[in-house]
């Protein structure tokens, strides 16, 4: 069965306000683009095609006005969404019709992913469906994320979400790969302390059953925060320098659609139409053109 996708870009925001009292966290532009390109493009280079998007019931018309139904990137968004914010593992329960018993890769809304090599890891994780997959990345300050716990042969020992004594430096990541009977397992989630269904719990029993590879995302990969507004206008100069750099854009989703084979030179060039005179359409427009040079 073909993996599906989650993104889940709900949640209240508070940490932002007032930026975020009238729009969305994931709709904040990450420099010249919304922060969802980021994750969206994350699950398109993984080869993932139909996606759910879950987001708060009052901020689903922005997603829609921005991402449609997804054919301009040559893939499909089904929306979903989720009431209030009662926890991550949430996500699968809502995303149980959709999923339909198929293995999917969750990420979260607000998570930004870049390095050399990305795609193969992803594959990689992609093509085991009997087991999850989720990625521990060396931070500074553990105890604001899901931490991991390593034994001495280096196996996850358990995942415990912000700890007051982190066991190891090792956050875990806002990218879940999990096989097809997460939403069977999430139902059986009950409300930590502070009243939320946390996906540390989830994860817990996948490791509990030998059923969760825990894999090191490392220093070549850039895991970008969002918390903060220092850490939104870093995450944006971060983007900006590779892009001014390198001439080429990061989460540029027809780009990748088009380079998985899944829309036209044709669709490029439309895409580059609707852009207007931006960067982001320019750049479209030479992927276009140079297409057609090689043909
Ligand atoms: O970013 C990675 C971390 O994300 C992991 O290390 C943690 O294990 C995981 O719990 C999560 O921690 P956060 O503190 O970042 O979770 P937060 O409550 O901020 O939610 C993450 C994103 O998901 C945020 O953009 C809002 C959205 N969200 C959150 C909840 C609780 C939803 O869409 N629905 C929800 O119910």
């Amino acid at each position: 069965m073909q993996r599906k996708g989650i993104i889940l870009a709900g949640g209240s925001g508070t940490r932002l306000y007032p930026v975020t009292i009238a729009v969305s966290k994931q709709l904040l532009p990450i420099y010249d683009k919304p922060m969802i390109y980021y994750p969206i493009s994350v699950l398109m280079l993984a080869g993932i095609k139909e996606i759910a998007i879950i987001t708060t019931p009052h901020d689903q018309e922005q997603f829609q006005r921005l991402l449609g139904d997804g054919s301009q990137f040559g893939v499909t968004f089904d929306y979903i969404v989720q009431a209030s914010p009662d926890g991550l593992a949430q996500a699968y329960l809502l995303a149980e019709k959709f999923l339909d018993g198929a293995p999917s890769a969750m990420v979260l809304g607000d998570n930004i992913f870049f390095g050399n090599g990305l795609a193969q890891m992803l594959a990689n994780a992609s093509a085991k469906s009997d087991q999850g997959t989720v990625y521990g990345y060396w931070v500074a300050n553990p105890e604001r994320y899901g931490v991991v716990d390593f034994d001495e042969a280096g196996k996850a020992k358990s995942i415990i979400e912000k700890p007051e004594k982190p066991a190891s430096n090792y956050a875990l990541t806002g990218l879940y790969f999990l096989p097809g009977d997460a939403p069977e397992r999430a139902a059986k989630v009950q409300a930590s302390p502070r009243g939320e269904l946390e996906i540390t719990t989830l994860l817990e029993m996948y490791l509990h059953d030998g059923l969760l590879q825990v894999d090191l995302m490392g220093r070549g990969y850039a895991w970008l925060d969002t918390g903060t507004h220092s850490s939104l206008l870093e995450a944006s100069e971060f983007v900006r320098t590779l892009e001014d750099r390198q001439a080429v854009q990061i989460g540029c989703l027809e780009e990748i659609g088009y380079n998985n084979g899944w829309i036209s030179s044709e669709a490029l060039l439309e895409a580059a139409e609707k852009m207007g005179k931006s960067n982001y359409g320019n750049y479209i427009n030479q992927i276009a053109q140079s297409a057609r040079t090689r043909r």
